[in-house]
């Protein structure tokens, strides 16, 4: 077994002898001795963790994202170039933009928080180009302030580009690239036994199949934005762990004609481009999936496979007639997507079978989707409801209508009755309100911390309401689309 290896900064590790669920943060902050990079929650909601990571893209560049180090197991980052705060000063000493924009315009009280705060303005100083206010407010969506407030944080976001600096990472690329393509050049998958914990990170699908088919109680792990809190929150045991995050196969988007092609473990912020461009609502809903840190994370096979009633991207993919890819013994399959969900944590996946990937229609002509998400705060915040709607209205009758529900029933659900009583009728007033009597009826909701059972039967109806006026009365202003209006 070959030794997990990374680049930290620029110096190779290679570790052996390690528990594959020791997380990043705890690696940093104990054996590595960088405690620059804090703990604030372990659950990937404050951002004070922060790190960036450096990835070699297919085209030989360097690709860099912001991530929570607190719920990234350590084998994850195999094969990556790990950076933090520490790394980001010249040899001189002289700070990097990031942290000398924040120094100032006192972007820092206590400081707690600064190093998460300073790692993410470092990866987008990598990564855009003078972002607008709005964009600086999207990219730090996942780091948590408690006592400067943002504004100061925000201009220094804004003023680090005026600041002269000649040393950036890119500039040791050389190196680093080298480093990173020895290690990807060298064909020997990870795997890791420690302590009665293994951990396999096979790089291709024949190679998952047959993991699968010798663990199979293996956990899958992807983006590791649900599986890392199982073990920092509800401190599991977890035996057997199959990455899935290296499977060649699973990567990659297919733009097609007439449907998009998704694989299982491309992360929503890969994805969101295409996804934004296809269907604008649909984009607005994965800008507020969690927080920019767990976008660059978390996959779209992980969302659909962990299959949460109150998971974001199913009510908008079931509305949209998505059908996911399923891979096993028996090859491949394919179902619509809601057709996976069978009750609370019970799926239609048959034994060895995992999410291959997603195969999403495109809009045909006269095509109207809309989607919406309820939550109590505009970012890193899980849905009370979601509701996503796609309509087609020929001749003043509705032709074609696809309702996707989140919030509403033990499992992300497809509204047949309330589709049942739209279709054929006219697209109008009366319609609708014997269409909002049957949504009403159509599903039982929960009362949780997240809403009461009947906010959430009202707000789906009135989702309903709000479609409707967006459809036949374009010219009412129902919510703000343009995001510098919100900064
Ligand atoms: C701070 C924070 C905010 C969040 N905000 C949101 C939010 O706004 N909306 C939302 O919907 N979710 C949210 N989540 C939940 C989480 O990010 C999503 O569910 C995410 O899509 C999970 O993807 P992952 O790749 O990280 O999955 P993982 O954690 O790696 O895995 C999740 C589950 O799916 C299984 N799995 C993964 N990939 C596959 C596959 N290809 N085939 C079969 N099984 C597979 C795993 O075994 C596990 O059971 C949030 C999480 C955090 C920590
Ligand atoms: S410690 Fe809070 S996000 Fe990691
Ligand atoms: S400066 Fe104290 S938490 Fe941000």
């Amino acid at each position: 077994m070959r030794p997990l290896r990374f680049l930290l900064d620029e110096e190779l590790r290679e570790l052996t002898d390690i528990d594959p669920t020791m997380t990043v943060l705890e690696w940093l902050r104990g054996p590595a001795g960088l405690t620059g990079t804090k703990e604030g929650c372990a659950e990937g909601d404050c951002g004070a963790c922060t790190v960036v990571l450096g990835t070699l893209a297919s085209d030989g560049a360097m690709r860099y994202r912001a991530v929570n180090a607190c719920i990234l197991f350590l084998p994850m980052v195999d094969g990556c170039q790990l950076l933090t705060v520490e790394h980001l000063k010249a040899a001189d000493g002289r700070l990097h933009p990031a942290q000398q924009a924040m120094v100032d315009q006192h972007g820092s009280q206590c400081g707690f928080c600064t190093p998460g705060f300073v790692m993410s303005l470092f990866a987008m100083y990598l990564t855009e180009q003078r972002p607008t206010r709005a964009r600086v407010n999207d990219v730090l969506s996942g780091n948590l302030c408690r006592c400067t407030g943002y504004r100061p944080i925000v201009d220094a976001a804004l003023a680090m580009y005026d600041i002269e600096w000649d040393e950036p990472v890119r500039a040791h690329a050389a190196k680093v690239v080298q480093g990173l393509r020895a290690m990807r050049d060298d064909p020997e998958p990870l795997a890791i036994e420690h302590a009665g914990r293994r951990y396999f990170a096979p790089t291709h699908a024949d190679q998952l199949d047959a993991l699968l088919a010798a663990h199979p109680k293996a956990t899958l792990l992807a983006g590791a934005t649900d599986v890392g809190l199982w073990v920092t929150k509800l401190h599991r045991d977890l035996r057997e762990i199959l990455f899935i995050g290296n499977v060649a196969e699973l990567h990659g988007i297919n733009d097609r004609t007439d449907e998009l092609v998704i694989g299982a473990a491309v992360t929503h912020a890969d994805a969101f481009a295409v996804i934004a461009r296809e269907f604008p609502d649909f984009g607005e809903l994965l800008r507020r999936f969690g927080s920019t840190l767990v976008r660059n994370s978390s996959t779209v096979g992980g969302n659909v496979a962990n299959g949460s009633p109150i998971g974001d991207s199913m009510p908008a993919l079931i509305a949209l007639g998505a059908r996911v890819v399923l891979r096993g013994p028996q090859g491949e399959r394919e179902i619509p997507l809601e057709d996976l969900y069978v009750a609370y944590g019970k799926q239609s996946r048959a034994a060895g079978e995992y999410v291959a990937r997603l195969r999403i229609p495109k809009l045909a002509r006269g095509e109207q989707f809309h989607c919406y998400k309820l939550s109590k705060r505009f970012d890193q915040d899980i849905s009370a409801v979601c509701a996503a709607f796609k309509l087609r209205v020929e001749n003043g009758r509705v032709a074609e209508f696809r309702g996707g529900f989140g919030g509403v029933a033990a499992i992300p659900s497809r509204g047949r009755k309330t589709e049942h009583a739209l279709v054929g009728q006219p697209w109008n007033e009366a319609t609708l309100a014997r269409a909002e009597a049957v949504l009403g009826e159509e599903f039982t909701p929960l009362t949780d911390m997240r809403a009461s059972r009947d906010y959430r039967r009202l707000a789906t109806t009135r989702l309903l309401r709000k479609f409707f006026i967006e459809t036949t009365q374009p010219g009412v202003a129902t919510r703000i689309l343009d995001a510098e209006v919100l900064a």
